[in-house]
Order: structure tokens, then C-alpha cells, then sequence
């Protein structure tokens, strides 16, 4: 069975990936601090092994390299990397505390990083694997109140890019969703004029599911997207068609 780490796979976004990556027959390994409800009556539905549990705190940069060796060492081989956990901002830059600023940055940009770093080893030993990165259409389009969060996301597009260069000879595929707004507890607090304005923006004037992007990552895993490397899938609803 094909190992697929997801980091945040317990709830939104990584919960959808979790379960979709699971349904076609990869082995799932969510790794979040906590489980959600939704994850667990996922696991009941699934059962063990195709839909694993790792506890962990990925703010924790330090101890990203125990991570890696430690999922080798439970589950064996990774084929596939999914890098989702991240946390939203929102507020004015002038206002926002540094303590905060970091923590985002920690989250959306170091930790992916370095998993990946220590991951993306392994694959090269093991002969190849996939890595996809969530980043986010405010890496493209400004979003006031979200300039911390969209500097992480556009990070990520260059990380996808150039690692795919990096690693594309030793048979490994990097590559990113865009996805544009989801309902998640992400965007709960939101205001619902502002969800109206969005979704009424979008070409087809509608929400993006986190099940739509979900799909978009299952077929960058798969080998149907063999040939696919240093992209981003965007899955807007045409958001910035
Ligand atoms: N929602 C949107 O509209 C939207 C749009 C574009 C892109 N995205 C991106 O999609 C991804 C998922 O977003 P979402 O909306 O699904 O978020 P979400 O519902 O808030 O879920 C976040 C997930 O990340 C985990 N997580 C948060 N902090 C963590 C930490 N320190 N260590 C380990 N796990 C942590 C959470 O679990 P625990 O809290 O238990 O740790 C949870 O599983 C993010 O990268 C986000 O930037 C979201």
C-alpha cells in the first residue's frame, strides 16, 4: 500500500484529501495535533491502515526530522507528500503583532519546507515520489487583511517550482493546488457579505468544495499526472479567470 502524508488531514481541506486519497487505495496518514470528530467517524468508516493518525505539532520546526524518521519507520516507504496544515490571518499588516506574523510564517512556509526537505530524502533513496503543496489564488490576486498569509502562499509557489527542478531527475513530482475559497472552520468567521461577494465574483458564481480540490491533488498523486511537475493546479470556480 502507497503511503500519502497529509499534514492537517483531520479537518477541511486535509480531512477531504484524507479520505479521497484513502478511497483510491493509497494509505493515509494525517498528521495534526488533534482528531477532529469528522476524522474519527472517517477512520470508522475506513478502518485503520488505509487512514493512519500521527499526532504532532508541526510548529514544532525542531523535531520535523523525528517526524520524517519515525513515519518511515511505522508505515515504511512515503510515496507522497501532501503539504496542507496552515493557518489564515486576517488583519491589517500595521497593526498585526510580530508574534503573530511568525507563527503563520512558521506554519505555511518553514514547516512544509522542512518536512518536505526530510521527506523528499527518503523518495530519492526509495526512486521517486509526489509532493503537493496547498497554496492559495491570494498567492496570485491581493486580498486585504490576508498579506501575511498570501506571502506564505506565494512562498510556496516558488518552492514548488524550484524543487521540482531540483528533484525532477531522481523520478519525483512537486507540484501545488491553488485553491480558491472553501467554507472550512478556516473561513468561518468571515462576513457573509463578503462570502457573497466572492462566490458572485467567481466566473461559474459559485464556491469551490473542498471535495473539487480534494480531486485536483488525488490526480497530481496519481499516474495519470505522471508528466505533470512544477505546476499549480488552480481550482477557483474561475475565481480569477
Ligand atoms: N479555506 C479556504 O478558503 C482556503 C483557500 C485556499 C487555500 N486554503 C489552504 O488550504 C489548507 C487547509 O485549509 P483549511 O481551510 O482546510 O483549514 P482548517 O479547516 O483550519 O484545517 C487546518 C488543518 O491543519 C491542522 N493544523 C493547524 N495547525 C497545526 C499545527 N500547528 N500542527 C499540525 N497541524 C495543524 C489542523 O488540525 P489541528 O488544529 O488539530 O492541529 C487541521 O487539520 C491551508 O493550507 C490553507 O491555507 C484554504
Amino acid at each position: 500500500m502507497r503511503n500519502v502524508i497529509v499534514t492537517g488531514g483531520t479537518r477541511g481541506l486535509g480531512l477531504a484529501v484524507a479520505g479521497h486519497v484513502a478511497a483510491q487505495g493509497y494509505r493515509a496518514i494525517a498528521v495534526a495535533r488533534s482528531k477532529s470528530a469528522e476524522f474519527s467517524s472517517l477512520e470508522e468508516r475506513l478502518g485503520r491502515n488505509s487512514l493512519e493518525f500521527v499526532p504532532f505539532d508541526l510548529a514544532e520546526v525542531e523535531e520535523l526530522p523525528n517526524l520524517a524518521k519515525q513515519l518511515t519507520a511505522d508505515f515504511g516507504p512515503m510515496y507522497g507528500l501532501v503539504n496542507n496544515a496552515g493557518i489564515g490571518t486576517d488583519g491589517a499588516l500595521a497593526m498585526m503583532p510580530v508574534s503573530r506574523i511568525e507563527r503563520v510564517v512558521r506554519l505555511n512556509t518553514l514547516a512544509p519546507i522542512i518536512l518536505s526537505k526530510y521527506v523528499v530524502r527518503r523518495m530519492m533513496a526509495d526512486g521517486g515520489g509526489r509532493i503537493v503543496n496547498v497554496a492559495s489564488i491570494t498567492a496570485f490576486t491581493g486580498y486585504s487583511g490576508l498579506s501575511v498569509y498570501a506571502a506564505t502562499k506565494s512562498s510556496m509557489i516558488g518552492f514548488t517550482r524550484s524543487l521540482a527542478r531540483e528533484v525532477g531527475r531522481l523520478g519525483i513530482n512537486v507540484n501545488a493546488v491553488a485553491p480558491g475559497f472553501m467554507e472550512t472552520e478556516m473561513t468561518r468567521q468571515m462576513d457573509p457579505k463578503r462570502r457573497e461577494q466572492i462566490a458572485g465574483r467567481s466566473a461559474l458564481r459559485r464556491f469551490v468544495c473542498v471535495e473539487d480540490v480534494a480531486k485536483a491533488v488525488g490526480y497530481l498523486l496519481g499516474e495519470n499526472a505522471r508528466n505533470i511537475t512544477g505546476t499549480v493546479l488552480t481550482v477557483d470556480a474561475g475565481a480569477t479567470a
